[in-house]
């Protein structure tokens, strides 16, 4: 299905469909929905759509596509921090490559006092470039940090890495289809590894960010917090664009930090595809959609 979503003709057709996933295809568009979230007291990062780059003029253009992206959000004044993707740094192709390219917009951030810059975590055969890079880019800078995914056997070795580190983490349950050698597969296993992690890192991590629409995780987190008498101010919640905006609300009223994954461009298959496959119910609104044009 991913080789079908992501033909050019596919995605001329259909962006009407990813439209609930994708806040536009321009940094404007992305920006006016930052402003509208930052207006219902929530932050957000945003995320220029692309990955898996095996060009290096490709990743060079994702990485001043940022470049432009970070004058944007100063001309705008918005209240957003941006997400990267290392494989469309040029991971792929060469680490120093994408190092480089990544330290360049660190770099640009720095000068401007900007945002903090967030490395999304891919699939697990790039995990340890991932992380090898971020270490690298901390050394620099600690404007800058990694996604753990609770699905991977080896996250609570990396928690403990990364609280060590004095790292700013964000947790999340995982996105990609791995294999039952390196990740669990079992719901309740996830959910139980996730709140493993989510409860080491409000204890001695550094702000920490729970990435998860999962009430139960989320209820779990509210409960550990309050008991453990950790402050509303030293964690936050995020949620992905256009995923239940009920609980995003809900969680802004009840005076949490709460942050919005916010993601733009024109390369939204990969994305897309992530989103629909992790919520059958997703795939039928896809298809319901189609059928009633
Ligand atoms: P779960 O999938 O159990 O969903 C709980 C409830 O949330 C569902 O019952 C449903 O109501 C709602 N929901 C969740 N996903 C939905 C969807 N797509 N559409 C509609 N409703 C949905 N992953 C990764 O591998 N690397 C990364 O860098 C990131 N980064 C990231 C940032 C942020 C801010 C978030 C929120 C998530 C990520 N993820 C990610 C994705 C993450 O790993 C995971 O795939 C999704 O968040 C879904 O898992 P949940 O914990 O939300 O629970």
């Amino acid at each position: 299905m991913l080789d079908v979503i992501q033909t050019p003709g596919f995605q001329q057709r259909f962006f009407f469909l990813a439209k609930r996933f994708v806040a536009g295809e321009t940094a404007d568009e992305a920006m006016d929905a930052v402003a509208a979230l930052n207006a219902a007291g929530m932050t957000a990062t945003l995320d220029f759509l692309g990955e898996d780059v095996t060009q290096r003029d490709e990743a060079e253009r994702t990485r001043d596509a940022y470049l432009a992206l970070l004058s944007a959000i100063r001309r705008r004044g918005v209240e957003t921090n941006v997400s990267v993707k290392l494989t469309a740094m040029g991971l792929l192709v060469d680490e120093d490559f994408a190092f480089a390219n990544l330290r360049t917009i660190l770099d640009d951030a720095a000068r401007n006092a900007d945002p903090f810059v967030r490395i999304d975590m891919e699939g697990s055969a790039v995990t340890g470039a991932t992380l090898r890079v971020f270490e690298r880019a901390f050394a620099h800078t600690r404007n800058v940090g990694p996604v753990l995914q609770a699905y991977l056997k080896r996250t609570p070795a990396d928690v403990e890495r990364m609280i060590a580190l004095g790292a700013r983490v964000r947790l999340c349950k995982g996105a990609y289809g791995e294999s039952p050698d390196v990740a669990y597969k079992a719901m309740p296993t996830i959910r139980r590894e996730c709140l493993r992690s989510a409860e080491a890192l409000l204890e001695r991590g550094v702000y920490p960010a729970i990435a998860t629409h999962d009430e139960r995780i989320i209820a779990a987190v509210e409960r550990f917090a309050r008991d453990r008498g950790i402050g509303r101010d030293r964690f936050e919640f995020q949620m992905l664009y256009g995923v239940r905006p009920d609980v995003q609300l809900r969680l802004v009223a009840d005076g949490y930090r709460l942050r919005v994954y916010v993601p733009y461009g024109t390369h939204w298959a990969g994305y897309f595809y992530r989103r629909i496959t992790e919520r059958p119910e997703n795939a039928l609104f896809a298809l319901r959609s189609i059928v009633a044009r």
